[in-house]
C-alpha cells in the first residue's frame, strides 16, 4: 500500500491528482467518466455571482501542443450551481473545490458565502487569475496589493482551505504566492494559463474573437515546472502544480520540483479517463521504487552540482 494521501489546512485530500477548474464543467457529469474516488477532488468551473455567457465565440483554437482559450468565465452562476449541481454532487460524495472568479472583491466574497451556506464544498479555489475578463482576473491577479486584499476577504469568511490561482503573467509569481500566504491562504495554485495569440495569415484576422486568450497544454509544462519551482521555494505553503500534465511522468516532475499536488487540465479534453491513469501511474512508480508515501517524492529534486539562477533573484 502506498499513502497517496495529504492534508491542506484542516482538510484531508485521499490523492494529489486533482481535475483543473475549467476542464470537467461543475464535476456532475463526471461519474459516467471516471472513478471520482481515485481523485483528490474537482475544481469546478469558475463560479460567479450572476450567470455568464461569456466571450463570443471562436473561443478556443488549437495551437501546437497547445490551446488558446478565451471562454470568458461563461458559468451558470453560483445560485444555479447550488440548486441544480451540488445536490447531485453530495449524493455522488464527490470531493469538490469551488472555483471562484468575480468583477469586484466583493463579488468574490459573496459567490464565498453562497458556497458556505449551501454546504457540501471541500474548499475554494479563488481565481485571480482569467486573462480573458476586462473586470477581475488579471486586474487582481497581476497586483500585489489586490492580491494581499482579496485573500485577506476571503480568508475572514471560512475556515475551509482557501487556494489562490495565480498567473504566470507576471515577472515574479512568488511575490504573489507570499502575498497570498501572508494574509492567510492555506495553499497556492499555478500556474494558469499564459497569455497567447494566433493569426489567420488568409484572413488576418485573429483566431480568437478577444484577439488574445490563455494558452494551455504540454506547450506551457516548462514554464509551469521553473513557476512551481520558484513558488516553492518561497512559501511554506502547500502549492499545486498545473501546467500541461498529460501523463505519470509530467505530473512525477511536478512533484519533484516540490508541489504537494497537481492539477490535469487540458489533457481531459483528449482523454477524460486521464487523472485517473495518472494517480494509478504515481502509485505504481512508488511501489516499483520502494517509496511508501507520494510525500515522499514532493521536493525531492537532486540539485547538487547545479547553480539555480532563478534562485538567486528570489
Ligand atoms: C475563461 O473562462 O476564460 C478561462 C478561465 C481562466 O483562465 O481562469
Amino acid at each position: 500500500m502506498v499513502k497517496t494521501s495529504f492534508k491542506i489546512g484542516n482538510v484531508e485530500f485521499k490523492n494529489r491528482v486533482f481535475v483543473a477548474s475549467g476542464t470537467f464543467g461543475y464535476g456532475d457529469e463526471i461519474s459516467e467518466l471516471l472513478d471520482i474516488k481515485k481523485l483528490g477532488g474537482i475544481f469546478t468551473k469558475s463560479l460567479t455571482l450572476k450567470p455568464r455567457k461569456g466571450n463570443p465565440p471562436p473561443r478556443i483554437v488549437e495551437t501546437a501542443s497547445g490551446l488558446i482559450n478565451s471562454i470568458g468565465l461563461a458559468n451558470i452562476g453560483v445560485e444555479k450551481f447550488v440548486s441544480e449541481k451540488l445536490p447531485l454532487l453530495k449524493q455522488l460524495n464527490a470531493v469538490i473545490i469551488a472555483n471562484i472568479a468575480g468583477g469586484t472583491i466583493e463579488e468574490y466574497c459573496r459567490v464565498l458565502e453562497k458556497l458556505e451556506s449551501a454546504n457540501g464544498i471541500t474548499a475554494y479555489e479563488i481565481n485571480i487569475s482569467c486573462p480573458n475578463v476586462k473586470e477581475g482576473g488579471l486586474n487582481f491577479g497581476t497586483d500585489l496589493k489586490a492580491t494581499a486584499e482579496i485573500t485577506k476577504m476571503v480568508r475572514r469568511l471560512t475556515s475551509k482551505p482557501i487556494i489562490l490561482k495565480l498567473t504566470p503573467n507576471v515577472t515574479r509569481v512568488s511575490e504573489f504566492a507570499k502575498a497570498a500566504e501572508s494574509e492567510g491562504a492555506d495553499a497556492v495554485s499555478l500556474i494558469n494559463t499564459l497569455v497567447g495569440m494566433a493569426v489567420n495569415v488568409k484572413t488576418r484576422k485573429p483566431k480568437i474573437s478577444t484577439v488574445t486568450g490563455g494558452l494551455s497544454g504540454p506547450a506551457i509544462k516548462p514554464v509551469a515546472l521553473a513557476k512551481v519551482y520558484e513558488v516553492v521555494n518561497a512559501v511554506k505553503i502547500p502549492v499545486f502544480g498545473i501546467g500541461g500534465i498529460a501523463n505519470t511522468e509530467d505530473a512525477l516532475e511536478f512533484l519533484i520540483v516540490g508541489a504537494n499536488a497537481i492539477q490535469v487540465g487540458t489533457a481531459n479534453f483528449i482523454n477524460p479517463n486521464i487523472s485517473v491513469s495518472i494517480a494509478e501511474g504515481i502509485e505504481k512508480f512508488c511501489l516499483d521504487n520502494g517509496i511508501a508515501d507520494v510525500g515522499m517524492i514532493v521536493g525531492s529534486l537532486d540539485t547538487s552540482g547545479n547553480e539555480s539562477v532563478l534562485k538567486s533573484w528570489l
